[in-house]
């Protein structure tokens, strides 16, 4: 039998991807959260029974517990990723989100310059300040933790941009293009590659865009678009 061939956008096939990946985390995160459930009972069960012989031993069954509690963590962290659950909408200041996500990024090393208007947009509060955050923590990966992250707010018309700027190592023309991809990622095991397709996944949720320009050992700069909420 001859083999069909169908021809998709990378758009569709993303879209495809996304599904794909949001039902396997949902069915496998739902399997590991009993596993680890399992091992968390075990775990508090032997800190009580056993008397730990050694110092080692001591330490072994402290590291178990705080692993488990990790890892419990992690599998949240994943499944939050790959869903962007129902969307909770309300009228909110854009310019406190994006302090929220400032603020939950802040280390020594990082310097935020910032010129931010107050402006009321329908959202989500807590998904379009994942939005940010998720913008924030790759520009810090791009700089390796030290620099300046620039942060800028323009009401252009009935939209409201905001620009995202850091002088990190920049994306190359590959990355910059497959950058939105499920699971793309150049970080090898220290990321899951999920922080702009989510990041993406919302924005357009809200009837906004995200568009990146990036230069090689220059820096990147993310651009938000957002309506700006019209009280009727
Ligand atoms: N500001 C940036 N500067 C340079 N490269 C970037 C920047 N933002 C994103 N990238 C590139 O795009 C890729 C995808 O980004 P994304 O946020 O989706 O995934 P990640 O950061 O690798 O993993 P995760 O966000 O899931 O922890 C990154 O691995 C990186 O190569
Ligand atoms: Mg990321």
């Amino acid at each position: 039998m001859e083999e069909k061939t169908y021809v998709f956008t990378k758009k569709q096939l993303n879209a495809e991807k996304n599904k794909v990946l949001s039902k396997f985390a949902s069915v496998a995160s739902h399997d590991l959260k009993n596993v680890v459930g399992g091992i968390s009972n075990i775990s508090y069960y032997l800190s009580k029974t056993v008397k730990p012989e050694s110092e080692t031993q001591k330490k072994m069954l402290d590291l178990l517990a705080t692993e488990v509690v990790t890892l419990n963590n992690r599998i949240t962290e994943v499944l939050d990723m790959t869903r962007v659950k129902q969307l909770n909408k309300s009228v909110c200041d854009l310019q406190n989100l994006i302090i929220k996500a400032i603020e939950e990024n802040k280390i020594d090393g990082i310097n935020f310059e910032q010129s931010l208007v107050s402006v009321k947009v329908y959202a989500d509060p807590e998904r379009m300040k994942q939005v940010f955050s998720n913008i924030i923590k790759n520009a810090k990966d791009a700089m390796s933790n030290s620099g300046t992250i620039t942060i800028t707010m323009n009401i252009e018309e009935d939209k409201i941009v905001t620009v995202i700027s850091d002088c990190g190592k920049g994306m190359n023309a590959e990355t910059l293009e497959n950058c939105f991809d499920p699971m793309f990622s150049t970080k090898l095991a220290k990321a899951v590659g999920m922080g702009l397709t989510v990041a993406q996944q919302i924005t357009e949720m809200h009837n906004g865009k995200i568009d990146i320009s990036s230069q090689e050992q220059k820096g990147t700069s993310v651009k938000i678009t957002l309506p700006t909420y019209k009280e009727d």
